[in-house]
């Protein structure tokens, strides 16, 4: 039997597009993403893929998918987190929290720490992190939900400088995690804004954007073949060196931690 593939946001974009690679490869591909017309579009292309709904801006709702997953795939070889959403107004989640930084961030550590059991039953697992790492975000510490002064880029930097601490906070001997950026990938990335920024990016997108079809190979390659450090950083398809600092990063694990504990006691 081929490999189990979990893949987050796996219904649309590069998640989509490596979910239908590997499901032509024999893997047992999950693909997770919050709405139906995302599964029927997943069922349509790529058929032998197994759409699981879930909303995973929610903590709650991603506790009960690593519940389910960790209960019906005793081993998975690779976590690809590609679950996002560019938020141009803020918008606050049910239990409170700006929802890039939930689903940007807190999703992410959750699902990598609880899928740390299956991923260690796996011969040679990874994580791979889609995230715009390598770009200089940096983090908010006095206002983390970006409460003054909602900005979307602001919190997509910071949900990207997020995921190099976690990463960095992760380090296993065990499962490899990989902070991938693609750069500019043809998705529909002008989707999210209002004219006439849509129409600009949508222009900036044909002209400078890779296609889909593209991105998918050096992104699978890891897969096939994880690097043999616990921790790298790639920048389409080449990898980048980043110092951060391990401090920081147990530090903002440690945030992270204390605010998924006040939801889920
Ligand atoms: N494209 C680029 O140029 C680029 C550049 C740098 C980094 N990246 C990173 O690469 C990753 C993939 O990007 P992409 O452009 O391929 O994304 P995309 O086409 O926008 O797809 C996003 C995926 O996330 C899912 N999703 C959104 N909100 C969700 C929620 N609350 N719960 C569950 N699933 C949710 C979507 O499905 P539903 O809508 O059905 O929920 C969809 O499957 C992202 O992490 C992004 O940060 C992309």
């Amino acid at each position: 039997m081929g490999r189990t593939i979990v893949i987050t946001g796996g219904t649309r974009g590069i998640g989509r597009a490596l979910a239908r690679h590997c499901a032509n490869l024999g893997d047992q591909v999950v693909a997770v993403g919050s709405s139906e017309e995302g599964g029927g579009r997943l069922r349509e292309e790529v058929p032998e893929a197994r759409f699981v709904r879930a909303d995973l801006s929610s903590l709650r709702q991603t506790r009960d998918l690593v519940e389910r997953l960790s209960a019906e795939y005793p081993a998975i070889d690779a976590l690809v987190l590609s679950a996002f959403r560019f938020n141009p107004a803020r918008v606050v989640t049910e239990e409170g929290f700006e929802h890039t930084f939930a689903l940007y961030v807190i999703n992410r550590w959750l699902m990598a720490h609880g899928l740390r059991g299956p991923l260690e039953n796996a011969p040679t697992p990874v994580i791979i992190n889609l995230c715009g790492a390598g770009q200089s975000g940096r983090i908010r510490w006095d206002d983390l939900q970006l409460k003054d002064r909602y900005r979307a880029l602001a919190a997509t930097v910071q949900g990207a400088r997020a995921s190099e601490l976690l990463g960095t906070a992760y380090a296993s001997e065990r499962t490899k995690y990989v902070l991938y950026n693609p750069v500019f990938v043809a998705t529909g990335l002008h989707e999210p804004f209002k004219q006439p920024l849509r129409g600009l990016v949508r222009v900036a997108s044909a002209l400078f954007a890779q296609p889909v079809a593209k991105a998918v190979p050096p992104i699978a390659a890891l897969i096939d073949r994880p690097p043999t450090e616990p921790l790298t950083i790639w920048k389409k398809g080449k990898p980048i060196d980043l110092a951060v600092d391990p401090d920081e990063a147990r530090r903002f694990e440690e945030t992270v931690r204390t605010l998924v504990r006040s939801v889920l006691v």
